[in-house]
């Protein structure tokens, strides 16, 4: 069996990071290589990606745009959060942030130089509908049509995400997503948005992970509108979902060129023992966590998540509420940032604040789970290196995750929406930033992508992030994803 082999058919077989770290490998390469999820040097110097392929880099607007209340935008509810002291460290705000605004310019250049053909934006909801619904704010819309312009001119393909976290807050005032009426004031939104720009954009996520902005905005109360309550998670999710069938229909019927996909943000996970509980929690994880949104948008159903039934009533679930929801996506796009363990536990604990990846950790509640109707307890493993956010590296999840949703949805079209890392090297005395870590953190991954290229997986696309240094959400300026180092007192690009 060589490597190839063994990979596939230990991992999803249960265990297989396990059998890994027992040394089970036989191929000949060194166990540490094994041990650590990573390629092989002699492997990556081999990669080759087939022509056409999109290189590409992603942003949101929230974390790059600043201008918060320029030109008649309206308040979003990460503007709300990020004014309100205590939610954001260091005290920071996206008031300013990169400044994209207006330097958008100098990003479409900086993308350019780097030989980029896709940008993957998303467009502030506020700042086109500046309370969420009715009359748009022209001046909003001009944005994002000087915005696309400029990525065209510059041959690179406007990818927009319609909505990466920023509500308007009106809406949040309104009950935000737990209200089912917010499915409709969205997929208005998106309607405007493919009316106005479809011309030119022709690719379109709904949008940006929405497991995380749901249940850490409802379920845990980490990200706004800072509630924690299980149930109104579940409502919340339910909206999206509904809006998400909504928006496809919206966008197809005001622009023919559009295709629609997702960026979904999605994790292999692997079960802490070959147990037959673990591997259900396992199971019930990839339920939640990685498929929530797009079983119900293939199939019209939702995935096996919880431990006993599907708590549709608490969901606010209604007859026909399958046929809103289902519409065949035209190609799959998912983030790859790091793995997960996993395995049952019987209870739940609120687990701490540590940013939107580490708040899926252990928490304060030891082996306690994180809900009771999904019971699964879900750890960040250190096996492997850990970036400056504290993330595990693991390439060989890029391959495993890319090949496990091709097999299940009958190998569809994948773009890589984001993958990327946080390191806080900052330029040198010459101005140039010696970033090979990061360097190193996109090679091993890209190697894994191109294996399951190899292997028949149908993936036309990566995109980096992030373009630039951002405002990292809960962390503020603390941690730097960008292939691009911003110095965020004068704002200049390295
Ligand atoms: C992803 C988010 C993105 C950014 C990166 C680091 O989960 O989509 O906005 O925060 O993580």
């Amino acid at each position: 069996m060589d490597r190839r082999d063994f990979v596939k058919t230990s991992l999803f077989a249960g265990g297989g990071a396990l059998l890994v770290r027992h040394g089970l490998a036989t191929d000949g390469s060194s166990q540490q290589e094994q041990v650590r999820g990573l390629p092989a040097a002699s492997e990556i110097e081999k990669v080759s990606f087939p022509g056409g392929f999109l290189w590409g880099m992603a942003s949101a607007a929230y974390q790059v745009e600043g201008a918060w209340n320029a030109d008649g935008k309206g308040e979003s509810n990460w503007d709300r959060f990020s004014h309100t002291v205590g939610k954001i460290k260091g005290g920071a705000t996206a008031d300013v942030s990169c400044d994209q605004y207006h330097r958008y310019k100098e990003d479409v250049a900086i993308l350019k130089r780097l030989n980029q053909k896709s940008y993957r934006f998303s467009t502030s909801w506020s700042r086109i509908q500046p309370s969420g619904t009715g009359s748009v704010n022209q001046k909003g819309l001009d944005y994002y049509s000087r915005l696309t312009d400029a990525l065209l001119e510059a041959g690179i393909r406007p990818f927009c995400t319609i909505y990466h976290w920023d509500l308007p807050q009106a809406l949040e005032d309104r009950g935000g997503w737990p209200n089912r009426d917010v499915a409709g004031y969205y997929a208005d939104f998106a309607g405007i948005l493919a009316k106005n720009l479809g011309d030119r954009i022709t690719t379109w996520a709904p949008f940006n992970m929405p497991w995380t902005f749901t249940y850490y905005g409802y379920g845990i109360g980490v990200f706004p509108p800072a509630k924690s309550s299980f149930d109104l998670f579940l409502k919340a999710a339910h909206t999206v979902n509904l809006a998400q069938g909504e928006a496809f229909r919206a966008i197809k019927a005001a622009s023919s060129k559009a295709t629609v996909g997702s960026a979904y943000g999605m994790a292999p996970a692997y079960p802490k023992t070959d147990n037959e509980a673990d591997r259900a929690a396992t199971a019930r994880y990839h339920a939640m966590n990685n498929i929530y949104f797009l079983q119900t948008a293939m199939h019209g159903e939702y995935p096996k998540a919880f431990v006993g039934e599907t708590p549709y009533e608490a969901m606010g679930y209604r007859p026909g509420d399958d046929k809103i929801m289902k519409v065949p996506l035209d190609w799959l796009g998912f983030h790859y940032y790091t793995r997960r363990i996993v395995s049952h536990a019987a209870g739940s604990c609120q687990p701490g604040n540590a940013g939107h990846f580490g708040t899926e950790t252990e928490g304060e509640g030891g082996a306690a789970g994180r809900d009771p109707l999904t019971q699964i307890h879900v750890e960040m493993p250190t096996e492997g290196p850990l970036t400056e956010a504290g993330l595990e590296i693991w390439p060989r999840g890029m391959y495993d995750l890319v090949t496990q949703i091709s097999r299940e949805y009958n190998h569809p079209i994948i773009e890589i929406s984001e993958n990327g890392c946080c390191y806080l090297d900052g330029p040198d005395e010459a101005g140039r930033v010696p970033d090979t870590r990061r360097i190193d953190f996109h090679r091993q991954h890209l190697a894994e992508l191109a294996r399951a290229i190899a292997d028949g997986a149908r993936v036309r696309a990566y995109h980096a992030w992030s373009l630039v240094d951002n405002f990292e959400w809960s962390d503020g300026y603390t941690q730097r994803y960008g292939l691009t180092y911003v110095d965020f007192r004068s704002l200049k690009r390295s």
